[in-house]
């Protein structure tokens, strides 16, 4: 993969095609230094074993030493190829296992050791679901890494945060029933249409079922997110830490080893730490 591609360089090939110019400042250039430097070091510090990469697409996470990952993805490499032409100038990685990483049906319970999962929880029509495959699939002790744009610093500013409860209803009662607002939102205040054209265009992307980012978040709204997701829906995940870097932050999840339980004060102290980390950034 050419990776010292210039930002200036990239932007362009993303400009190159109609479906492209949607997308375009979404996808995040390999040149981006300190972005791909952060997501590497948290990697060293969480990442071991045999895991699972979701959506790596041209930028799969580098891995050290001792961890090794398949690469999953909703189509085959050539498949996407056609799908994200922008990318042609870059190497897609090939993707090991064909599913929906929604669900992860074709993979079984506690059987790998991370899973990554990098702007991928924005597209998902229902994250708590999502979440929750993901703890699934994790043995105990494994990590969840996912990398999160950061709404306020992308095309999706002027779209209010997700409130907490519609994806409490998108979980509960099932994504269809928002479907329509999210394509109307994604015309008005994404690609900024309005009326008959803005209407039009959203059915379009809808019959297309072109993959936007379905609900959008802020680190603070993430956090609420995990909290609900843990202590109302019961999902074994415990949050390590949330970094901010440039336009997105990291989240790092662990599902608990039951085997490594720590003492009632360590959790304390841990959970507040992290809820100071979280309000520092909000
Ligand atoms: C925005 S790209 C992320 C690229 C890269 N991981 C990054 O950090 O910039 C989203 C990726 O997720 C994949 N994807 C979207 N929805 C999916 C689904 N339901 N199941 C599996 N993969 C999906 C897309 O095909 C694409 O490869």
């Amino acid at each position: 993969m050419p990776v010292r591609a210039t930002a200036r360089e990239f932007l362009i090939a993303q400009a190159s095609s109609r479906r492209s110019v949607r997308r375009a400042a979404e996808l995040v250039s390999p040149s981006s230094r300190a972005v791909r430097s952060t997501r590497r070091r948290l990697a060293r510090t969480y990442l071991t074993g045999h895991g699972l990469e979701i959506g790596a697409l041209h930028l799969p996470l580098s891995l050290p030493r001792g961890a090794q990952a398949s690469y999953v993805d909703r189509m085959a490499r050539d498949d996407l190829r056609r799908e994200y032409p922008e990318l042609r100038s870059y190497d897609l990685v090939d993707v090991d296992v064909i599913d929906d990483g929604e669900t992860l049906a074709t993979v079984r319970d506690g059987t790998v050791d991370f899973v990554v999962a990098n702007h991928f929880i924005e597209h998902t029509e229902d994250p708590i679901g999502a979440l929750a495959s993901h703890a699934r699939v994790l043995r105990p002790g494994g990590v969840l890494f996912m990398a999160v744009p950061d709404k306020r610093h992308t095309f999706d500013a002027n779209r209010p945060v997700t409130p907490l409860e519609h994806l409490v209803r998108d979980h509960q009662h099932g994504p269809a029933g928002s479907r329509v607002q999210h394509y109307d939102e994604w015309a008005e205040l994404v690609e900024g249409l309005s009326g008959d054209a803005a209407a039009a265009r959203a059915r379009e992307l809808e019959r297309d079922d072109f993959s936007i980012h379905f609900h959008v978040f802020t680190p603070h709204a993430f956090a609420a997110l995990l909290t609900h997701s843990a202590e109302a829906e019961g999902l074994p995940l415990e949050l390590e830490t949330i970094v901010p870097v440039r336009h997105e932050f990291i989240a790092v999840l662990r599902r608990p080893d039951p085997a490594l339980a720590t003492t009632a004060i360590g959790r304390h102290a841990a959970a507040a730490l992290t809820a100071r980390r979280v309000s520092q950034m909000a």
